[in-house]
């Protein structure tokens, strides 16, 4: 008798913030894999904000999830099973597995990830897609150089705490924009030389303080006032990496433009946005410059783990209250 996978499937569009019957559980026997195939038992899944994007139908960088549909997510898990010669049974991967225990695909766009190279779970976390966006969107767009003052937002989250930690290894005067006193600390505690708590204050007044040259790199994960608030604080020449705006993904209102845009004309700056998957073709770059920085210490990963497929729509939401801390992944079986 086959085996039985649980999945989540999206069940209806969301409005605002995803609601419980958005989503469906349904189990079904595992499949064995085809010819070019292999079956792969899931043992963590990244939870990324971007996942509330894809449950919009709307134009995006990469089709929305239909309905009906395992939700999407990146996962790693091993091998148990395969029929495709890039991959044997026992082998560690990485990519686009679902919202599920088990998934049987072809094997395009993952990635064999070294068990003995880090922990697994790092491997969705500074060595995974939050790592390389990081990586990428800040030195390949933000290009920072020494003695920069470096303002990141979402800071004490995956992809902020890689971005602010990075930009101390580069040289630069790091700020970072989190909410409560708990990340800001944590800011500290990693290398970063001012922290900012959004939650408690005027974030322009804060910002203006902490960047008394003004802001030459902008790394925005959360949009709205706070991109606001940095656009006023431009240096010459600044640039803005637009990696995301979270703070916009639950509106049901389309977001408000930045009124203070002529910043960019009047400092001679740019805002740029990009997508983390445009790199493909470099990743084996970043990820030889992230291992080698956390091997020497310079580079601490943090990760947020929760236990329990049943645990996707509770646990997903924790993203858009704040209550990650650091890198959230699911945990659905045993390494
Ligand atoms: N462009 C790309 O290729 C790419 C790739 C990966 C991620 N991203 C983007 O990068 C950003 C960060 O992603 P992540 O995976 O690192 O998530 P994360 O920062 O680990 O988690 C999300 C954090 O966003 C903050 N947040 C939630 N609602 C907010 C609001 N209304 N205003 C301000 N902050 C809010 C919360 O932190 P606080 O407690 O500090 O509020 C929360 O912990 C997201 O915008 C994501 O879409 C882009």
């Amino acid at each position: 008798m086959s085996a039985i996978n649980h999945k989540i499937e999206l069940a209806a569009r969301p409005v605002g913030l995803p609601k419980p019957t958005d989503w469906s559980f349904k189990e079904e026997a595992i499949r064995e894999p085809g010819e070019g195939e292999l079956q792969v038992r899931i043992i963590y899944i990244s939870l990324d904000p971007a996942m509330r994007g894809w449950m919009n139908d709307r134009r995006s960088y990469i089709p929305p999830v239909a309905i009906g549909e395992v939700m999407r997510a990146l996962a790693l898990g091993r091998v148990i099973s395969s029929r495709n010669p890039n991959y044997a049974a026992g082998d560690y991967v990485y990519g686009a597995l679902g919202v599920q225990e088990y998934a049987v695909v072809k094997g395009a766009g993952l990635r064999k990830v070294d068990p003995a190279g880090a922990p697994l779970p790092v491997h969705l976390s500074a060595l995974g897609m939050p790592g390389l966006t990081a990586y990428f969107g800040l030195l390949d767009i933000g290009r920072p150089q020494p003695g920069e003052t470096v303002a990141v937002s979402g800071a004490a989250g995956a992809v902020g705490g890689l971005v602010g930690q990075i930009a101390k290894i580069k040289g630069c005067r790091v700020v970072g924009i989190a909410g409560g006193a708990e990340k800001c600390a944590y800011l500290k505690e990693i290398g970063f030389d001012a922290a900012i708590d959004y939650k408690s204050g005027s974030i322009y007044r804060a910002l203006q303080q902490e960047c008394p040259k003004g802001v030459d790199v902008y790394f925005d994960n959360v949009g709205g006032e706070t991109l606001e608030a940095a656009l006023s604080l431009l240096a010459r020449n600044a640039r803005i990496v637009i990696c995301g705006a979270i703070s916009q993904y639950n509106s049901t209102i389309p977001p408000k433009g930045p009124a203070n845009y002529l910043s960019l004309l009047v400092n001679h700056g740019t805002m740029t946005g990009f997508v983390v998957g445009d790199y493909v073709s470099r990743w084996g770059e970043g990820l030889r410059d992230m291992a080698a920085w956390l091997a020497e210490g310079k580079l601490k990963s943090r990760e947020h783990i929760v236990d329990g497929l049943e645990k996707f729509p509770d646990t997903l939401l924790m993203l858009f209250s704040g209550a990650n801390h650091g890198k959230l992944i699911l945990k659905v079986g045993e390494a």
